[in-house]
Formats: C-alpha cells, structure tokens, sequence
C-alpha cells in the first residue's frame, strides 16, 4: 500500500505576464527587488536541494518519510517550474534574472565538484532553514504583501506554505546520512557567508538594472523596511540562531497560524470552483 506524504504538493500556475509592474510588492522599490532577488536564486537552488536529497534518500525506510521526500521533489519541481516563469517576467523589466540565475547555477555546480555529498546535503539542510524562516516571516505578517501585485502576491505565499510544509525533510535525510552537529553548524556558517554574499551582490546589481543603485534615498526605504519596520530581516535573527542548539529539528519551530488560514482560503475556492 502506498503510504501519504504528510503534506500535498500543489501544481499552480500562476498568471506572471507583463500586466505586472517592475516595483510589484507596493513598498520601497528595493523590496520588490530583494524578493525577485530571492526568485532568481530558486531554480538552480532547489535543484541543487533535489540532486543533494536524490543522493541519500535510498536510505529512508520509514513509509511516510519516504513519502515525504517524493513530495519535497514534488514541491520543489513546481516551484522551480514558477520561479523560472516569474524569472523569465524579470527580463522583460529589464532586470538580468537570467545572468544571475546562470551564476548561481555555476557556482552551486563548483559546490557540488568540490563538497562531499554529505555536506552538499548539510548546505540543503542549512539554505532550507532560511527559506522555512523567510516563509514563516512573509506569511506571519500580512502588510508585507498587502500591496503587492496579486498574483506574484499569491506565488509567494503558496511556495511559504509548501516550504513550512516539508522544512523536515531534508533534515531527517540527512541525519540518515550520518550528519552531525560540528559538520551541520560548521555548514550552516559557511553557507551563510555565501548566501548572503551573493543576495547583497544581486541586490546591487538589481538596484543598478533598476536605474536606482545611487539614490541614497531608496537604499533607505530599502534597509528601514527590511531592518526597523516592518523589519522582516531583524525578525529572522532569533529563530535562526535556533539552528546552533544541539538537538535542533526543523519542527521544534511552529508555523504560523497564516498557514493554516491560506490553506483553509484554497480549500474553499477549490470546493467553490467544483461546485
Ligand atoms: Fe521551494
Ligand atoms: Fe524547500
């Protein structure tokens, strides 16, 4: 008997056409930039997170992980799949998501040449903290999305939800592969060093695209948003910094209620649309 996946994975579409505006998120312009920023590091990186899981998850016997890394491949497949349409949209902004995109790819191809497949898998483990946190934050707080371009509004918030949804799965992969503590935070530092240096290096040169990169006044409204209000970044610290307690797992963080309220949203639109 086929066992089921603690969560579903959801094939959307979303409609990302040139209807949308370059500064679709509604606030400073850097924030629309930051999350497309974030969009062009999807596709090569969750290919990566796939190839990095693919490797051990022979391991796996219990059905329902099992189960769950078929899904996570699921999850991940689609939101690769619309993040390269939403990337695609870029271009026609003239923002290079394609140059970026093609950087990141190379240099997780580098990673993936020269780190032990264990440790690719602690990277996945480690870059899959951020997104499960970064989900947590876009969803708990509704103004960051309140002005937002509905559509794009609603990709984010479906990839939030999968994210929260299967945040465990790399991690118990990986301790089937024999992970341990030194190695994960050892990672985990390591990737954040990359991590973040190539967000701020796109971000520039999204900024630049953008024709903005020398007003001191955006930078402003970029770093106010992100660091004192509504502060999505500063929200990030502490239950980052979770990851470093020996014995942390994925799901000792509760996600917020806005999960539940998005997915009871969608259960009604699709009983409405059957009906
Ligand atoms: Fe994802
Ligand atoms: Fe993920």
């Amino acid at each position: 008997m086929q066992v089921s996946p603690t969560f579903e994975v959801r094939n959307l579409r979303f409609e990302v056409d040139r209807s949308i505006p370059k500064f679709w998120q509604g606030g400073p312009k850097g924030v629309s930039l930051f999350l497309d920023n974030l969009s062009t590091l999807f596709p090569p990186g969750e290919r990566f997170f796939m190839r990095a899981v693919r490797h051990f998850q022979d391991r796996v016997e219990d059905p329902t992980l099992r189960a769950d890394v078929r899904a996570f491949h699921g999850q991940e497949a689609m939101h690769t799949r619309e993040h390269r349409r939403y990337n695609d949209h870029l271009l026609s902004h003239d923002l290079p998501a394609d140059v970026l995109e093609a950087e990141v790819a190379k240099l997780l191809e580098l990673v993936e040449r020269v780190l032990p497949k264990r440790w690719q898998l602690a990277a996945t483990v480690a870059l899959e903290h951020y997104t499960a946190l970064l989900a947590d934050i876009l969803l708990d707080d509704p103004t960051l999305l309140a002005q937002a371009h509905p559509e794009l509004a609603e990709l984010w918030r479906w990839h939030a939800v999968e994210e929260g949804e299967h945040k465990h799965v790399a991690f118990d992969v990986y301790e089937l592969a024999g992970g341990n503590y030194p190695e994960r935070v050892g990672i985990m530092i390591l990737a954040s060093v990359i991590f973040w240096a190539v967000v701020a290096e796109q971000q520039v040169r999204l900024m630049k695209a953008a024709d903005i990169h020398l007003s001191a006044k955006e930078w402003r409204e970029f770093f106010t948003y992100m660091f004192v209000k509504p502060a999505p970044l500063r929200k990030l610290a502490i239950p980052f910094l979770r990851f470093f307690k020996p014995g942390f797992h994925p799901n000792q963080i509760p996600s917020t209620p806005a999960v539940e309220a998005w997915k009871a949203k969608r259960d009604a639109a699709m009983a409405a649309v059957a009906n």
